[in-house]
């Protein structure tokens, strides 16, 4: 909700007004809060998956195969946004060059969310 919320409004609302306006002066709070986001949607995702596909097996079932394919692809665009989000609120020249066309990365960042979230309501109707 935080990754995917903040990203929203910067899309939205701050970034017509350009690269400067997404973070007013506090690029550094922003990065923080996505830090610790990006930690707890690794350690819950990973703590999810194993505990579905755990209860998927003690229930004499396999998870499957469509559902491992979805599930690395959510992971793949996850860390896709992830990388965005970070490398938009980063420190260094690369961030800086990122920065430069922070409407095209936020719109892919975006996009790929919402592939996600997708994804997740799939991966959901898969199993019991
Ligand atoms: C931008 C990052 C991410 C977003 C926006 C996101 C979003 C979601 C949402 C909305 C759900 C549905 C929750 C529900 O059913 O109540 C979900 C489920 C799930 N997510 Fe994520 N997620 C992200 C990253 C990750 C990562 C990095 C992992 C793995 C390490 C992961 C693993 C899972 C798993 C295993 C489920 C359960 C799917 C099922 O019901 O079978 N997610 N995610």
């Amino acid at each position: 909700m935080i990754l995917v919320g903040g990203l929203f409004f910067m899309r939205t609302v701050l970034a017509p007004a350009g690269a400067d306006a997404c973070y007013a002066g506090r690029r550094a709070v922003w990065a923080k809060w996505a830090g610790i986001a990006t930690a707890v949607l690794l350690a819950t995702g990973f703590y999810n998956f194993f505990l579905i596909h755990n209860l998927a097996k003690a229930g004499g079932d396999e998870l499957p195969s469509t559902y491992h394919m979805l599930f690395g692809i959510k992971f793949l665009l996850a860390l896709l946004v992830m990388f965005l989000v970070a490398i938009l609120a980063g420190k260094t020249t690369a961030a800086e060059r990122f920065r430069g066309q922070m409407p095209r990365w936020l719109n892919i960042a975006w996009l790929a969310s919402i592939v996600i979230i997708v994804l997740a309501a799939v991966l959901r109707t898969l199993h019991s």
